[in-house]
C-alpha cells in the first residue's frame, strides 16, 4: 500500500546488436543470454519484446567493413539504418526505436572518433557524427542516443537534424559517462575494443562528481531532450543529483558488466538471478531514473508478466 516505487515492463529499454547477414543469431561469450542478431531474426526478436510489453529498443550495428573515420555508418544501407527501416515498417509506432550514435563500433581502431595524430580529434568528429545522426533520423529513428562524448555533438546533431526537416526527432544524449571498467563485456559483443590507448580522455574520472552536473548542463544547453547515464549501479548518486538539480527525463544504463556479473554469479548459484535483478533495478528506479537500458529487460518483462512483486 505504501511502496512509492514502480517497476514495469514500459520502463525497460532493450538493447540489441545487429550484425550482417540473415539467420545468424550469434551467442556473447561474455554476456550469457545475449546475442548478435541478423535483422530479419532482430524483427522476430522485436515481435517477442511487444509481446512481453517492452516499448522501446536501444540499437547498436556491427558492419562486416570497418575503416579509419567511421563513414560506413554515414549510408542509408549501413547496417543500423536498414534495421530500423524494417523494424519500423513491420511495427509503427509499438516500439520506441532509440539509435546510438558513435563511430567506435565502425573504426578499424575501436576509438569513438577520427584519429589526428594517434589522438581522437573532437572536431572532425562532429562530422561524422553528424552525417551518422542524419542517416539514422532518415531511415526512421525515434531518437538518437549520441554516446561518444565529443564536446559541442548535441548542437551540431540538432543543427544537422534541423536544417534537414527533422525538428521533431529528439536528441538523448549520454551525458554522463564514466570511463569504466563495466562495458568490458560490451567491446566484445560489438568487436569495438580500441586497438591502442583507452577512451580515458573523452569518458569521465569516476573521482568526479560535480564534472557529472557540467555535462548534463552543457548538453541541456544544447538542446537535449532526455539524458542517459551510465554505468548506473556504481553511480546512483549521480542520477539522483541530477534528478534534483534539473528537470528533465534521465535513462540510466544498466550496462554488460553490471549484467554480466549478475549472470555468472547466478550461473554458479552464488547467488538468486531473479531476486538480484528486480533489487538492482528497483534500485535504480529508487535513485530517480525515469527509465532504464538494461539486458535484462526481456527476462524481467516477461518474470513481471506472471507474476506480482
Ligand atoms: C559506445 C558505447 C559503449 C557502451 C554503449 N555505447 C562502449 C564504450 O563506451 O566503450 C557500453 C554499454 C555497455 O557496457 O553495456 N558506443
Amino acid at each position: 500500500m505504501i511502496e512509492d516505487v514502480n517497476l514495469s515492463s514500459s520502463d525497460l529499454i532493450y538493447p540489441i546488436f545487429i550484425i550482417e547477414g540473415s539467420k545468424n543469431k550469434e551467442p556473447i561469450e561474455s554476456m550469457p543470454g545475449q546475442y548478435r542478431y541478423s535483422i530479419d531474426q532482430a524483427l522476430e526478436l522485436c515481435n517477442e519484446l511487444i509481446l512481453n510489453k517492452i516499448k522501446s529498443i536501444i540499437l547498436f550495428g556491427i558492419p562486416k567493413n570497418k575503416d579509419e573515420t567511421g563513414k560506413v555508418s554515414c549510408s542509408l544501407k549501413s547496417i543500423v539504418p536498414r534495421a530500423i527501416k524494417e523494424i519500423k515498417n513491420k511495427f509503427g509506432d509499438k516500439l520506441f526505436v532509440i539509435a546510438d550514435v558513435c563511430n567506435c563500433e565502425y573504426t578499424k581502431h575501436g576509438h569513438c572518433g577520427t584519429l589526428v595524430n594517434n589522438d581522437v580529434d573532437n572536431d572532425t568528429t562532429l562530422k561524422t557524427l553528424s552525417s551518422q545522426s542524419l542517416v539514422l533520423a532518415k531511415s526512421g529513428a525515434d531518437a538518437l542516443a549520441p554516446s561518444d562524448m565529443m564536446d559541442g555533438r548535441v548542437k551540431a546533431i540538432r543543427e544537422i537534424l534541423d536544417d534537414n526537416n527533422f525538428e521533431k526527432t529528439p536528441i538523448f544524449p549520454y551525458s554522463v559517462k564514466y570511463s569504466s571498467a563495466f562495458y568490458g563485456p560490451f567491446r566484445e559483443a560489438a568487436k569495438s575494443s580500441p586497438t591502442f590507448g583507452d577512451r580515458k580522455t573523452y569518458q569521465m574520472n569516476f573521482k568526479n562528481s560535480e564534472e557529472a552536473i557540467n555535462e548534463v548542463q552543457l548538453d541541456i544547453n544544447e538542446g537535449a531532450d532526455v539524458i542517459i547515464i551510465k554505468p548506473a549501479l556504481s553511480y546512483l548518486d549521480i542520477i539522483f543529483k541530477i534528478k534534483k538539480r534539473f528537470n528533465i527525463p534521465v535513462i540510466a544504463y544498466n550496462v554488460s558488466g553490471e549484467y554480466s556479473m549478475v549472470k555468472s554469479a547466478s550461473e554458479n548459484n552464488y547467488i538468486s538471478e531473479m531476486e538480484t535483478i528486480l533489487e538492482i533495478l528497483y534500485s535504480i528506479k529508487r535513485s530517480g531514473a525515469n527509465a532504464i537500458i538494461s539486458y535484462h529487460a526481456l527476462d524481467v518483462a516477461k518474470y513481471l508478466n506472471h507474476n506480482e512483486v
